[in-house]
């Protein structure tokens, strides 16, 4: 059984967890922010715990969650060490996804165990990352000695650990992590905003196109891998129907993403067989072409 935990800062992802470990029966000690309300209405959604009102408080926890920004992690670590906040041999753990755990170094000069454990979930609120952090991976960082507990806390509150042998490029990392989400995000919306410019579409015909689409996209891609998965004009070779949709879309509402995606499409058309060189070069001089068109118009 794990003693109280703690968490530091007052936004998304940790009163998402710190709300879910209290569901699985983990102590709750409270939440340390910055400023007085948010951090209080942080505690009451988590329905537990109190608000902390210095460094020295997390002494009294087995277990913090630095739920602050990327970029506030490395002066936290620095000021929370040197205001005495480490009781020796408690775990401090981090979610960043581009930090390893070099950044809490100073922590572990007094004797803490340090963790990074980045769930690979999108959390826009603490509502939906609540209801949604069950069932996804997250990416662990850790002394081998604390896999056991890391895999433990992660399984409590629904998540599914993937164990890091070695350090990894975190960059890398958060940047395919970033794509994935993010990019998927932006083009729900460019993709939306495309559909609804369309007279004769009415808004709630809109969304089951869409999201039967993408469902099917990412379905598609689970069950035979994204080269095979490929569908439409690039994997038909047809460049004449690239033609026509770039002619119909205007500068600025996705025009340059499109063209960047269905060339990235063609190069997985390519590896996988599914058009020759010749059908290759027709689409790619009708993407390539009908851009630096645009950009002279
Ligand atoms: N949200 C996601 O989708 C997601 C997913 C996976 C991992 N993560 C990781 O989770 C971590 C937190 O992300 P988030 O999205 O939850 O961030 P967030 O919503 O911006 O919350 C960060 C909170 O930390 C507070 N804070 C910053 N420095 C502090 C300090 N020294 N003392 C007390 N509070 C402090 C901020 O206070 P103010 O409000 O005053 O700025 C803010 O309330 C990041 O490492 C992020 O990479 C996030």
């Amino acid at each position: 059984m794990f003693g109280p935990v703690a968490c530091v800062g007052a936004g998304r992802l940790g009163p998402a967890l710190l709300r879910r470990w209290h569901d699985a029966g983990i102590p709750v000690l409270g939440i340390l922010g910055r400023d007085d309300e948010k951090t209080d209405a942080a505690l009451r959604f988590c329905t537990v715990g109190r608000r902390l009102s210095s460094y020295g408080e997390l002494s009294a926890a087995e277990i913090v969650l630095l739920g602050v920004g990327d970029q506030d992690l490395a002066g936290l670590a620095v000021d929370a060490a040197a205001a005495g906040a480490v009781k020796p041999g408690s775990l401090w753990l981090h979610c960043s996804g581009v930090h390893g755990l070099e950044v809490l170094a100073p922590l572990a000069e007094k004797s803490a165990r340090l963790a990074a454990m980045h769930p690979l979930c999108p959390v826009p609120d603490r509502e939906i990352g609540y209801r949604s952090l069950a069932g996804k991976a997250a990416l662990i960082e850790s002394a081998a000695a604390d896999r056991a507990c890391l895999q433990e806390l992660a399984e409590s509150c629904g998540l599914l650990p993937v164990h890091l042998d070695r350090p990894i490029d975190r960059a890398l990392y958060h940047a395919a992590c970033s794509l994935a989400a993010n990019g998927l995000t932006s083009l729900v919306d460019l993709s939306t905003g495309m559909f609804r410019s369309i007279s004769g579409l009415e808004p709630e015909q809109i969304e089951p196109m869409l999201s039967g689409l993408m469902a099917g996209s990412l379905q598609a891609c689970s069950e035979v891998g994204s080269s095979a998965a490929l569908s439409g004009p690039v994997a038909r070779g047809d460049h004449r129907v690239l033609a026509e949709h770039l002619a119909a879309l205007e500068i600025g509402t996705g025009s340059e993403v499109y063209r960047s995606l269905m060339l990235h499409a063609l190069k997985m058309a390519l590896v996988a067989g599914q058009v020759n060189q010749s059908q290759a070069s027709a689409i790619e001089e009708t993407l390539r072409g009908h851009g630096e068109a645009a950009a002279d118009g």
